[in-house]
């Protein structure tokens, strides 16, 4: 028998349009000691891990399964990238929290820091409501196009460099999230 070049299956994880940036386990590890990290510093707070959908959704999930503490969990939408690549620079409330943040510790959840626009406008949001203390956490951090220099990420996962990234939340018009790994997109003209 003649040996047939392995075909290798085209499919929605395996796909020619993706180069992969950070692998499950990559991921998982990190999760881990941001999670041991954000466990000791907040055994005496009272906390509440507000997620940014869409994208924070599957950080949000394993990020709150390693922290050892009693916390709560909350959600906001808000809309800041139109489909597609480009940010408009506004930032909408689409869905609000679902309880007051008065007197909590809250860490914000969010998927990736780019121009820091959002975070800079949510901060300031929730700020206005009492929170007892307000800090970030983001998945991913990409320095080179941030506007807001000033804003403080206190948890990061990854810094990593100016590529348009999916997968592990993060989209592309609406595509990819499930992606459990991070990949770069190579032409984004073709998504
Ligand atoms: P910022 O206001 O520019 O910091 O926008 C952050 C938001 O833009 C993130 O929460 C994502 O929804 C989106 N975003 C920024 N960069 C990427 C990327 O590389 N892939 C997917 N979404 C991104
Ligand atoms: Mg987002």
């Amino acid at each position: 028998m003649s040996a047939e070049p392995t075909k290798i299956a085209m499919t929605e994880f395996n796909n020619s349009n993706l180069e992969t940036l950070l692998t499950e386990e990559q991921i998982a590890d990190r999760i881990a000691e941001l999670g041991a990290q954000i466990t000791r510093e907040y055994a005496d707070k009272d906390l509440v891990l507000v997620g940014v959908l869409k994208g924070s959704c599957v950080f949000m999930a394993d990020l709150m399964r390693a922290i050892d503490l009693t916390l709560t969990i909350d959600f906001m939408s808000v809309s800041s990238y139109k489909d597609g690549t480009k940010t408009t620079g506004d930032v909408e409330i689409l869905k609000d929290l679902s309880k007051p943040i008065r007197e909590k510790d809250v860490i914000i959840v969010e998927d990736i820091v780019d121009t820091g626009l959002t975070l800079t406008r949510l901060v300031e949001i929730l700020d206005s409501r009492g929170a007892n203390s307000i800090k970030i956490a983001s998945f991913l951090d990409k320095p080179e196009p941030r506007i807001k220099t000033e804003l403080k990420i206190d948890y990061t996962g990854f810094v990593i460099e100016n590529k348009f990234v999916v997968g592990y939340g993060l989209d592309a018009a609406g595509r990819y999230r499930n992606l459990p790994f991070i990949a770069i997109v190579k032409n984004p003209a073709e998504i």
